[in-house]
């Protein structure tokens, strides 16, 4: 994988308050491999590649709308890599041609194995498994997260993000957060916006990142992947009055609740806020489509 030759934007999202919020536009960095997947596979990728495998092959886990599984498989495509997708949920396998994410990743060329969500959970036995089946594949865990995940989340920081107080991502499996942490300044503080329910993400970030600069905020409304209202009014107010599309799942929850904590007056006056965009947009038709068939209000999508 080649880094982009594009400056990320840093945009203001102007406050009636004495505090300054930007948004780091990760996901411009590819229009398929977008945001924080880019950077988590980078190092990843290329360390296999390097080893010349004869016929590469990666294999990596997801569930039915994950962003991870729509990057790798867009990754597989441009360096000409086969890959296999194990997906969460064996009621899929009939019917994954109606879900976007996985239509997608078919297109991509990327392969499926459904598995059901106790085999899933067991990923240990699975990995090992996959591991004896496919001995020269690269295996990579769910979301993508590793050391090698971590270390590529630098490149998200450069010069520009160097003054700012706070580093805000949405979090899922923690590597991206724990990237921001282990490569921040002495002095910016990095809160974590977890779109999962899962208390064992702090122990999880500090042993990627050896740090403890960050603080873990619940984000996920009651669990991964719920939608409410109140979160697609949110999505939908801030496309109109900022021109930033956000995804319902991760940075829509994360920007939310940043509004919530500015204004709780949370943040100290003078400080600067810098919130990442880690992409996640793809998943919007699937959530549209579920959204739909609830008879719920629908998520617009802003024209690109
Ligand atoms: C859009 C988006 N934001 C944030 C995250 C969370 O990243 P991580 O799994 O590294 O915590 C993900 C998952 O990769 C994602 O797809």
């Amino acid at each position: 994988m080649t880094i982009p030759e594009i400056s990320i934007p840093i945009t203001e999202i102007p406050l009636e308050k004495n505090i300054k919020l930007f948004i780091k536009r990760e996901d411009l960095i590819h229009p398929e491999i977008s945001g924080n997947k880019f950077w988590k596979l980078y190092y990843n990728i290329n360390q296999y590649l390097e080893q010349q495998p004869e016929h590469p092959f990666i294999v990596t886990f997801g569930g039915a709308f994950s962003n991870h599984i729509a990057a790798v498989s867009a990754l597989g495509k441009e360096q000409g890599i086969k890959t296999l997708g194990i997906i969460r949920g064996e009621e899929l396998e009939n019917k994954w041609q109606e879900n976007p994410t996985l239509a997608f990743a078919h297109t991509n060329g990327m392969a499926f194995r459904f598995v059901t969500r106790a085999e899933y959970r067991n990923k240990e036995s699975l990995t090992r498994d996959l591991q004896k089946e496919f001995p020269n594949a690269l295996i990579i865990p769910e979301g993508g997260t590793n050391h090698q995940a971590v270390k590529g989340i630098q490149h998200m920081l450069n010069e520009g993000t160097k003054s700012f107080d706070y580093l805000c991502t949405a979090v899922g499996t923690g590597g991206t957060v724990a990237g921001l942490s282990k490569f921040a300044e002495e002095h910016q503080h990095v809160l974590g916006f977890k779109a999962v329910n899962d208390p064992t993400l702090e122990d999880e970030v500090f042993k990627l990142s050896g740090k403890k600069n960050f603080n873990l905020f619940e984000a996920h409304d009651g669990s991964y992947g719920k939608i409410t209202n109140e979160n697609i009014r949110f999505i939908n107010n801030f496309s109109e009055y900022y021109g930033i599309q956000l995804d319902p799942v991760y940075t829509g929850k994360m920007m939310r609740l940043i509004f919530k904590l500015i204004k709780e007056d949370f943040f100290p006056e003078n400080t600067s806020i810098l919130a990442f965009h880690t992409g996640g947009l793809q998943g919007i038709s699937g959530a549209n489509r579920m959204l739909e068939e609830q008879n719920r209000p629908l998520i617009k999508l802003m024209k690109s």
